[in-house]
């Protein structure tokens, strides 16, 4: 398997020292930087959304991915491409099939990534059709809204079957990640790790951060 893309999540950094925050994560090794834009009606929580990801733009070189949890992805993909966002992930759930095209054309118009995304009760069969035109499938293993949650396990299985179906394609896995139920994913087929708690809640962020690499 390819080298692992790890993305930690800023949602468990500080708010009030995101500058700090981010370059912590970038000196051990990161390799993107996860930003969780909420809406409080797609999730039951509101978090940050375009100037803060205009902000973060300044601060660090990273590839901004950013997981798009909202109702109507298609009306802010210009704001978050202009921002400086390098991967773009809505999910699945929020938008009807037959405008999927329509909206990675979009994306990728930008010349950045377009990604889709899958809450734990959407199953992995509803993607297959649409894996040539992503360049990343992420796959939620807890119910998105919040940090902090346990991973369940069945939603991790859903990368094997995306796996068999694209060897090429990034996956990258959400919720509930450390050294432990990272190590499943990249069994399974996952070449991309979100983590929140897992990386900013340890002493040592730099061997969290290998601990997920390898
Ligand atoms: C949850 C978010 C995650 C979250 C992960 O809805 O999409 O990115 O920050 O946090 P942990 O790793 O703590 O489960
Ligand atoms: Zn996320």
């Amino acid at each position: 398997m390819d080298k692992i893309i790890v993305s930690p999540s800023i949602l468990s950094a500080d708010f009030s020292n995101l500058e700090r925050d981010i370059k912590k994560v970038e000196n051990a090794g990161a390799d993107w930087v996860h930003v969780d834009v909420m809406d409080g009606h797609f999730v039951p929580n509101i978090t940050i959304g375009v100037p803060v990801v205009k902000s973060l733009r300044k601060i660090t070189k990273l590839p901004l991915d950013v997981h798009l949890m909202i109702e109507n992805p298609e009306k802010y993909v210009e704001p978050f491409a202009n921002a400086g966002a390098d991967i773009l992930t809505f999910h699945y759930e929020a938008v009807e099939e037959s405008e999927i095209p329509q909206i990675i054309k979009k994306i990728k118009s930008y010349g950045i990534k377009a990604g889709i995304s899958i809450k734990p009760n959407t199953s992995a069969e509803v993607l297959l059709r649409f894996l040539d035109i992503f360049d990343m499938v992420l796959i939620m293993t807890v119910e998105p809204g919040f940090g902090g949650q346990e991973f369940m396990p069945d939603c991790a299985e859903k990368i094997k079957i995306i796996r068999q179906n694209s060897p090429n394609i990034i996956i990258q896995v959400d919720g509930g990640i450390n050294a432990k139920t990272g190590t499943i994913c990249k069994n399974y087929g996952a070449n991309s790790l979100v983590a929140g708690n897992y990386i900013y809640k340890s002493e040592n962020i730099e061997q969290a951060i290998k601990s997920l690499k390898n």
